[in-house]
């Protein structure tokens, strides 16, 4: 007779053994199956005289149920290792870099992210963009804005012309965004307040000087507008594009055909080691060009300036964009170098809005 007291050694060996849950499962067979060794034994038990059935049946039994018992404790302990292989084989690196997509990649010029933050401040104060061809008429851009034929400002405009065409007339590059102002005048009944950003053209170049650059103008028309307006829009304009929660301006008498009175406008600000910082400071930084729109701008435009005023500013984006981002020269805008624009350019889902912050 199998000796009951071996049989439990190894079989409660064979079950600690088990590495997996078929080696076990194969014990488990071998063992308490129909023909395991187990089983061999109970079916002994009828050959046996009534008092060794007894005693032997006790003592086979509780090996089965020790066996049984073994088998269930390390089937538990097997399945809560193999789970915790799996979690450990099936981890997520969170701390792994994300790869970024081709998309993501790209950046943002700075002077698109500047037309973004212009347009988002402008917007919330009422503006709407307006725009204009690049390649304009003379008449546009000089004659209706009341630059009489020969006067000298035209000349310091530096203009791109082309050819006469067949009825004579040249056109050009336009040299300022202050046209589409005209265009805006001739195609839209007050009340206007309309921002206009977009390219303009001049023959210069230098640091500081690109042959094509930007500006963004504004006009606001109605029949009550006054200066006081215009001071308020752009000091609000200001605070909100410098994020800062104070300017301080200077209004300086200026002269531009299409405007009377003109003026510049000059904000305060601190330069120091190369740096510069509005809204605090003792030095003045000239920004924008702006007055009260000229009543022969109006009558050239249609309107009557006995009934109608407002006022007109021009700011070059290119000189805000290097102001606000701190680039000293302007000629790496248009130089398409791509590290460049990987350190001055902006993230593509990152759209300045005020509510979310211009400069993120
Ligand atoms: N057009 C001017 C320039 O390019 C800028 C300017 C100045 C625009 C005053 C305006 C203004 O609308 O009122 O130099």
């Amino acid at each position: 007779m199998t000796d009951i007291a071996e049989l439990e050694t190894e079989t409660l060996a064979a079950i600690a053994a088990a590495a997996d849950e078929a080696a076990l499962e194969a014990v488990r067979v071998g063992a308490l199956g129909k023909k395991g060794s187990i089983s061999a034994l109970l079916a002994t038990l009828g050959k046996m005289s009534p008092e060794d059935r007894k005693t032997e049946g006790a003592k086979i039994n509780a090996l089965k149920d020790k066996a049984q018992e073994a088998v269930a404790a390390r089937r538990d302990v097997l399945q809560a290792e193999a789970l915790e292989k799996r979690l450990s084989a099936e981890t997520v690196d969170v701390t792994l870099p994300v790869q970024e997509s081709g998309q993501e990649l790209g950046r943002i010029h700075p002077i698109s992210q500047v037309m973004d933050e212009l347009t988002a401040i402008f917007a919330d104060m009422g503006f709407s963009v307006a725009e204009g061809p690049d390649i304009e008429s003379d008449d546009y851009n000089f004659t209706k804005l009341n630059f009489p034929e020969g006067h000298p400002a035209r000349e310091m405009h530096d203009t791109f012309f082309f050819p006469p065409g067949a009825d004579g007339k040249r056109k050009l590059l336009r040299t300022h965004t202050s046209p589409v102002q005209v265009r805006t005048m001739l195609s839209k009944a007050p009340p206007i307040r309309v921002i206009c950003p977009g390219r303009t053209y001049r023959c210069d170049s230098d640091q500081t000087h690109t042959p094509m650059f930007h500006q963004v103008e504004g006009l606001v028309i109605d029949e009550t507008t006054h200066m006081g307006h215009l001071k308020w829009v752009l000091e609000e304009f200001l605070k909100a594009f410098f994020e800062v929660k104070s300017v301080k301006m200077r209004f300086r008498p200026s002269f531009f055909p299409f405007t009377e009175p003109s003026a510049e406008v000059d904000v305060q600000c601190r330069r120091k080691d190369g740096d510069i910082r509005f809204g605090e400071g003792e030095d003045w930084m000239e920004i924008l060009g702006c007055g009260m729109v000229h009543p022969n701008v109006l009558r050239n435009c249609g309107l009557d300036p006995d009934k109608y005023q407002g006022f007109a500013f021009g700011v070059g984006i290119d000189r805000l964009a290097m102001l606000k981002y701190g680039m000293s020269d302007l000629r790496a805008f248009f130089e398409a170098d791509a590290r460049w624009l990987t350190h001055y350019g902006f993230r593509p889902l990152d759209f300045p809005t005020l509510a979310g912050g211009l400069s993120g």
